[in-house]
């Protein structure tokens, strides 16, 4: 095991021309059963992780990204030849509010200062939750900010602001959320979610070119199998991962209990479901970013289930 572990910081330091490279962002808590895979589980020649994700693809060294279905959308709208290959894990972001700001239903929320980061999957769970209560972009404020990871929260941070009244409430990404729960108190808040209106789908994504590639696809096959097994962890034994995941990304193990809940790790299926779920999506998406929605016939292309079917079959 020491042996193992050692070899495969070692592959992650060295950073090989022929390797697997997978790019993704290393701050957060979705991506870490890359790294648990990369560690455990991969079983070709060698693979590195690197800082970046879906948009890395671009970048012909890099096999394989992985983003939120948001951020792979809008790279998806500039280049036809990404593909969508899996699904990582599905997340129901949550949104807290002060119940002090008079909030005490999503219809409460109205005319308020409502924290978030524009231009990504954040934002678009805060206006999809709002619109699921009828109430439009422009009938609140957005304020930007940072996350926190871990306690204390800094000055410009969405847990601060929340603890100072600057902002009444605020959606992002885990764990800013349950720290900002943390900071006013489980009794002064009200935490609202509703996976249907939004819910971070993070996946995996490879261009065209590199899945028509043998030798390319043979490796990305095989690390799809590794978080196959990944996934099987992650779902079933938290207590063996949560350590790990919580020195990977500066989280505290008890705050990251609390959200591990809302994390359902992959592999998820990519049929109709997916399908139906990115349709409703680009109708928010393709206004805000000011493009023509993509059709459910582009999406299908966008989707590949190919890579999983092979991995799981081989
Ligand atoms: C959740 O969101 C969906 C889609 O916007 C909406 O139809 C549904 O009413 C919402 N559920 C609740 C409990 O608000
Ligand atoms: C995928 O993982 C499941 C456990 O979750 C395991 O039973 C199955 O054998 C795995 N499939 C492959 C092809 O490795």
């Amino acid at each position: 095991m020491r042996l193992l572990c050692f070899s495969a910081l070692a592959a992650l330091l060295i950073s090989p021309t022929h390797g697997l490279r997978v790019a993704a962002s290393q701050s957060w808590i979705e991506h870490t059963p890359l790294v648990y895979a990369i560690q455990n589980f991969y079983k070709g020649d060698t693979a590195t992780l690197v800082n970046g994700g879906v948009a890395s693809l671009s970048d012909k060294s890099i096999d394989v990204g992985a983003n939120a279905e948001t951020q792979g959308l809008k790279n998806y709208a500039s280049h036809k030849n990404y593909r969508l290959i899996g699904i990582i894990v599905e997340v129901t972001y949550r949104l807290v509010a002060n119940k002090a700001a008079g909030i005490k239903t999503l219809a409460d929320l109205k005319g308020k200062r409502i924290g978030t980061i524009s231009g990504t999957s954040a934002e678009v769970f805060v206006n999809q939750l709002l619109s699921s209560a009828g109430i439009a972009k422009g009938q609140y404020t957005l304020v930007n900010g940072q996350v926190c990871m871990r306690a204390p929260c800094g000055g410009g941070t969405f847990p601060a602001q929340f603890k100072s009244k600057a902002i009444d409430a605020f959606g992002v990404w885990e764990t800013a959320v349950q720290l900002g729960i943390d900071a006013v108190g489980e009794d002064n808040v009200v935490v609202f979610k509703n996976a249907s209106a939004y819910r971070e789908v993070y996946s995996l994504y490879a261009t065209d070119e590199k899945l028509m590639d043998a030798a390319a696809r043979k490796k990305i096959v095989q690390f799809v199998r590794a978080l196959n097994h990944t996934y099987d962890v992650f779902r079933n034994q938290p207590e063996k991962v949560y350590s790990t995941v919580g020195k990977l990304v500066g989280v505290d193990v008890p705050v990251l209990q609390k959200v591990w809940a809302d994390h359902v790790w992959g592999p998820g299926s990519l049929g109709d479901r997916l399908l139906s779920y990115l349709e409703y999506e680009e109708q928010y998406l393709s206004k805000a970013d000011r493009r023509t929605a993509f059709t459910r016939a582009e999406l299908s292309k966008f989707v590949d289930p190919s890579v999983y079917q092979e991995a799981m079959s081989g």
